[in-house]
């Protein structure tokens, strides 16, 4: 496995997220076994990137992580983020990141992952009743005391990201971006290669989407988030599926899969660019990674940047108000 940096951070090249394994996606938390396995066999193909969050449950993906990591800790770069549960009142699904709630978030997650100490810790969203200057600054102190070692922010836009950094440096934005999902091309992919700020595209695989094993919502949980995603519903649903057979047909030129296609194609937009594909079984974490030693022609990523774009919202209105752009 390749190694990159973020900022001043050493990473794997291709990371794993691991929300999948608790929350959000059909299966979640059934099988916790398997996602241990999915997290060891990570490990030893060289993946030192992991990630979650303390809202991924809530709270069962960061327990989930401790137990895979016992005795390993030192091997792995844990990425977790704050900002969508208030400890101060709210309660989850409320953004909130006041200086009051990231002291009480931060001491959640250390204890939960069995830690002393959070490689970097991100901003889930951006708070609009918090000045980022604020939220930054309390990182900064617990960067000074040692619990955190780097900062970032997630879906977070030009302006917010430039008035973050000036307080303290950023080390990476994590946001939405694969080949169905590229508004980050325009305003916020150029910010961060001026300021020196690494990327970490989540859902590089559309939620599973672009892997061409979702042929139908019926595939999914009642409880699945994906049957509240405007791409997977209706008309966009049946449209996306010509997406899924274009990726295809060039994956089977190239001789890959299409997973390790959608993975190669944001290797080769940059350097500093770290994809964390989620998955909770082995087979899947052994196919993702090997996109690792994958470099496309200029011809097939020129094929896949001339995609048609996907039919409907990346997410629902109300998830939309959320993510500045
Ligand atoms: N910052 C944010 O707001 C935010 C938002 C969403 C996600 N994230 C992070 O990004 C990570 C990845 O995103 P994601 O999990 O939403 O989406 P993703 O990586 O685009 O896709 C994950 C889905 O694809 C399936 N899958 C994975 N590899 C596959 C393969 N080789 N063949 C067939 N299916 C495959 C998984 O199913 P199985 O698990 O059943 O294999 C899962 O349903 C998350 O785990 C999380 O850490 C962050």
């Amino acid at each position: 496995m390749k190694h990159t940096t973020l900022r001043d951070l050493d990473v794997s090249r291709i990371g794993l997220g691991t929300m999948g394994m608790s929350f959000g996606y059909t299966g979640a938390g059934s099988d916790d076994a398997e996602s241990i396995r999915t997290i060891h066999r990570a490990l030893e193909l060289g993946v030192t990137f992991l990630d979650t969050a303390e809202i991924y449950g809530p709270y069962a993906n960061e327990e989930l992580l401790s137990r895979a990591l016992k005795g390993r800790r030192d091997q792995v770069v844990l990425a977790t983020k704050f900002g969508m549960i208030s400890h101060t009142g709210g309660g989850p699904g409320q953004l909130d990141s006041s200086p009051a709630n990231i002291r009480s978030a931060v001491e959640g997650s250390l204890k939960r992952l069995g830690t002393d100490h959070i490689d970097l810790y991100y901003q889930h969203r951006v708070d609009p009743n918090t000045p980022i200057e604020d939220t930054v600054a309390t990182l900064a102190e617990l960067v000074a005391e040692g619990k955190v070692r780097h900062i970032g922010l997630s879906e977070a836009g030009p302006e917010t990201i430039r008035r973050a950094h000036a307080v303290h440096p950023v080390t990476a934005v994590q946001s939405e971006y694969s080949l169905w999902t590229r508004e980050v091309e325009e305003r916020v992919l150029p910010v961060l290669r001026e300021l020196g700020i690494g990327f970490v595209p989540y859902s590089p695989l559309g939620h599973g989407f672009l892997t061409g094993s979702i042929r139908s919502p019926e595939q999914f949980d009642a409880t699945d988030w994906r049957r509240t995603n405007p791409r997977f519903m209706g008309e966009n649903f049946r449209r996306n599926l010509a997406l899924a057979d274009e990726v295809r047909a060039i994956a089977a030129a190239a001789g890959l899969t299409l997973p390790q296609v959608a993975l190669a194609w944001l290797l080769a937009k940059g350097e500093h660019i770290v994809p964390i594909p989620g998955t909770k079984r082995v087979a899947r974490v052994e196919e993702n990674t090997a996109a690792d030693g994958v470099e496309l022609t200029a011809e097939q990523i020129a094929k896949l940047d001339n995609l048609p774009p996907a039919a409907g919202d990346d997410h629902n209105e109300e998830q939309m108000r959320l993510i500045e752009r």
